[in-house]
């Protein structure tokens, strides 16, 4: 392939180069996979109204996410082993994140673990997120590690209490490092550059628990480590500890209903994220472009709304910004320039979606990315 156009021009290059096991990893959600289907087609059915002769030529991107500047409303949503997708991956990804301006959010369950990528970014802000799990001093270390390395905002993921199914990684026996199995090595075989950078670098596990959890040297398969660690009991009090115990700017991800977006707001929370974590938990729930606009008319200004899911466009963005969300978060799309080209491949990713908002905007006539809303949506296309 010469010329890349489009994230899915890099989703192929990424399945060609990335090992089956963790390819299918990013490109899966649960069960049927109906939900992760809809977070990309509901976009599809929204139409952008067209309109001509405005004065389009001085356009700008530039907005705010709780309260930080953004070269444009977009995040890198949290994602679990992404240093397995390429070597060093949260780092590059961070790196990339931070050329451009936006923040980069760290996964609990990240290859890199939190200090590595402070000190690779040069003690630059990025976001951490928490999984919550049944060991509360490792929560409360965590935390206190967050802050040691002057995360900006901690974002607490709500929706994974318990381990969707998918059905690929109970196949392809899912586990950082991979286990040599014959198939396994058989596939990997097939990805040089993957297996080269994998030989480059020491940081092939997760770095943010092994070694900070007693009794954890070896975590095995991911799900059965999930199982026995993740905190089924987790509750609205334990929002308010982590709260008080952090301190600083706090986002709520997972919220898919009106119901919990309200108890959001009373907790305090800066900013919550309409997530059904693309699709990997409970299949069946509506897509989250559609979940969207009740929860911003129920919320109204008292908390700020994020989302995220099935964005693989700058038409994505503008849409999810036009029915109300302050900024955005990708999954996928990053994912596919990391496991595609690396670093280069992440600017490129975003570079794309960057580029696709900016002319989408301007084909709308509008030109400040902040004042963006549903009258650029066609009457009876969107979800109310
Ligand atoms: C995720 N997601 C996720 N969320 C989270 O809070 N912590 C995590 O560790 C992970 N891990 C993870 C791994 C992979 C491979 C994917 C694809 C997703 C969910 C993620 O933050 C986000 O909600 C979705 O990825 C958004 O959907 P799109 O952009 O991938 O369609």
């Amino acid at each position: 392939m010469t010329v890349i156009t489009n994230i899915e021009d890099l989703r192929l290059l990424a399945k060609r180069r990335v090992p089956r096991m963790f390819y299918d990893y990013a490109d899966s959600g649960s069960w049927t996979e109906s939900t992760y289907r809809a977070n990309e087609a509901d976009f599809e059915r929204i139409l952008l109204r067209q309109r001509v002769a405005v004065d389009i030529d001085n356009r700008s991107l530039r907005s705010t996410m709780i309260g930080q500047d953004v070269a444009m409303p977009l995040a890198i949503a949290p994602t679990g082993l992404t240093g397995m997708q390429h070597a060093d991956g949260e780092i590059l990804a961070a790196r990339a994140a931070k050329k451009f301006g936006i923040p980069f959010t760290l996964s609990t369950m990240s290859i890199c673990s939190i200090e590595d990528v402070a000190e690779a970014t040069g003690g630059h802000p990025f976001w951490f997120q928490l999984y919550v799990m049944r060991d509360r001093d490792f929560i409360a270390r965590l935390i206190d590690r967050a802050k040691a390395a002057n995360c900006s905002a901690l974002v607490v993921t709500l929706d994974l209490q318990v381990l969707g199914q998918r059905h690929k990684d109970l196949r392809n026996g899912l586990s950082a490092p991979p286990k040599l199995t014959i198939p396994n090595l058989i596939n990997m075989a097939t990805k040089p550059r993957w297996c080269m950078g994998m030989l480059g670098t020491s940081r092939r596990e997760f770095r943010n628990i092994v070694g900070h959890v007693k009794g954890v040297e070896n975590m095995g398969s991911l799900s059965e480590w999930t199982a026995k660690q993740f905190d089924p009991r987790l509750s609205w009090n334990d929002v308010a500890w982590i709260k008080e115990r952090w301190g600083g700017k706090l986002i709520l991800k997972g919220i898919q209903d009106v119901e919990d977006a309200e108890l959001a707001v009373k907790s305090g929370a800066d900013a919550l994220i309409v997530s059904n974590h693309g699709g990997r938990q409970l299949d069946g729930a509506p897509s989250s472009i559609s979940a969207l606009p009740s929860i911003v008319a129920a919320v109204g200004d008292r908390i700020e709304v994020h989302m995220d899911g099935g964005i693989r466009s700058g038409q994505h963005v503008l849409k999810a910004l036009a029915l109300g969300a302050k900024g955005v978060y990708i999954g996928r799309a990053f994912l596919y320039g990391l496991g595609a080209m690396g670093q280069e491949g992440v600017e490129k990713a975003l570079a794309i979606i960057q580029r696709e908002l900016d002319l989408s905007m301007a084909f709308c006539g509008r030109t400040d990315v902040r004042q963006v809303d549903r009258s650029i949506l066609v009457p009876g296309t969107y979800p109310q």
